[in-house]
């Protein structure tokens, strides 16, 4: 048996690697599961699953010791291929961009792009309080205000454009709005909020994080055509944030910031040289992952994974209906579902389907929880014994009072 220079056998080393497995909850991933990506295709769904699955492995450990700077060749092929065949899809001309380690990165990357056009110091961006976090964050750390634009009243997943346009002051260097919100899977009304930021000679960023690679395959396959227009066919938006690790089935990290043409993407290098890209180096090992999804996926392997999604989301949705006290949160159209209650405090529900081993997000609005899953391909055969589960679970649920309506809620990812 080898023993290393740290003292560890090959054998001990392999423990521990099997126990750091099992605390991440490895084993019981594929099947309980119900949260976003990665999950490479692996399916019976898609009989090619497997096989893409391996190749993108073996791209991505080809690349493993690879970087963007002496050795970068690679990468920036691959990066600009994925670029302008998913910025092709999503309306743009001539779409350039860059792969970075999330939604993140993306959006602070198109923040400090507007930030850099706009020649400004400080300033605010407005955006609706739907918007992930990252927003917000992203606003500390530049020195930002966040103008935050509430809800109409009792409709949390709707978003006003009067109220954005209202909400712009003379400081004001982007609006942002979202394609596919967490938790609630709408996409905002970005067709007039892109004429408000025109109106007003504003940067409009649009965070499709989350809704970027289901969106334009849900709209292209027939499963909705009624989804709004939300990328670059509105004229108004500069940027778009898709992440490949969540809808793109690729191992992380991998997202992507597009802008509608180059002149955008030289002020997003201007500000964060040479690349635009927060990061100096980047492991090509993701970027190699990422390129190889979309290379053997495709537009039709997207479609597939997409409508797998959509069906499971579907029968979710409906089994949580026929249960009494459930609702299902309106607004979503992406493979997100919140599940809530207006008559009932969930929280021991959450608990139970947790300690059942069930994975899902979850949220304290509506309040006091709101449960969050994303039903993706590897959860085939999977939804009724979910749903079996949840039913059985709602006997514990108490009624709602002012006291579970104060009171916080289950923690976002059950630890
Ligand atoms: C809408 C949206 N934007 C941004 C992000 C941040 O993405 P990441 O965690 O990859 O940085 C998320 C993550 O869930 C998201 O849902």
């Amino acid at each position: 048996m080898t023993t290393y220079p740290s003292g560890l056998t090959r054998r001990e080393f392999e423990q521990e690697l099997d126990r750091l497995e099992v605390v991440s909850r490895f084993p019981e991933m594929p099947s309980n599961l119900f949260d976003e990506g990665p999950h490479l295709v692996d399916t019976p769904l898609t009989p090619w699953g497997d096989e893409v699955r391996e190749l993108a492995v073996d791209a991505y450990r080809r690349f493993i010791h690879g970087e963007t700077w002496i050795t970068g060749g690679g990468a920036r092929e691959m990066e600009a291929e994925v670029i302008s065949w998913m910025g092709g899809l999503m309306g743009a001309e001539t779409p350039t961009g860059f792969l970075t380690a999330g939604g993140s990165e993306s959006n602070m990357c198109a923040i400090l792009t507007a930030k850099q056009l706009s020649g400004r110091r400080g300033g605010s961006v407005v955006f609706p309080d739907n918007g992930h976090y990252s927003l917000h964050k992203l606003c500390r750390m530049f020195d930002l205000d966040a103008i935050v634009v509430p809800a109409p009243e009792g409709r949390l997943h709707e978003v006003d454009p009067a109220a954005i346009e209202a909400a712009i002051r003379p400081d004001t260097i982007a609006i942002i709005a979202t394609a596919g919100t967490w938790a609630f899977g709408s996409v905002d009304p970005i067709a007039e909020i892109g004429e408000i930021a025109e109106r007003h000679g504003l940067y409009l960023h649009v965070d499709g994080a989350f809704g970027g690679y289901i969106l334009p395959f849900l709209e292209r396959s027939g499963y909705d055509p009624t989804i709004p227009v939300w990328d670059f066919r509105v004229p108004g938006v500069h940027s778009i944030s898709a992440d490949l690790h969540k809808n793109g089935m690729a191992p992380p990290p991998a997202g992507s910031l597009t802008f509608r043409d180059e002149a955008l993407l030289a002020a997003a290098k201007e500000i964060c040289p040479p690349n635009g890209t927060m990061s100096g180096t980047r492991g090509v090992g993701p970027i190699a992952g990422a390129w190889a999804m979309v290379r053997l996926l495709g537009q039709a392997g997207y479609e597939a994974v997409s409508l797998a999604s959509m069906a499971m989301r579907d029968e979710l949705n409906a089994g949580v209906e026929r249960i009494e006290g459930l609702e299902i949160h309106p607004g979503s159209r992406i493979n997100m579902s919140l599940i809530h209650s207006t008559t009932l405090d969930l929280r021991p529900t959450a608990e139970e389907l947790r300690r059942r081993g069930w994975m899902f997000a979850a949220r304290s609005v509506p309040a006091p929880v709101g449960m969050v899953l994303v039903p993706m391909p590897h959860n085939v055969g999977r939804i009724a014994p979910f749903l079996a589960d949840l039913e059985d679970a709602v006997g514990l649920a108490r009624p709602l009072d002012a006291e579970s309506l104060s009171a916080s809620g289950v923690s976002s990812y059950g630890f």
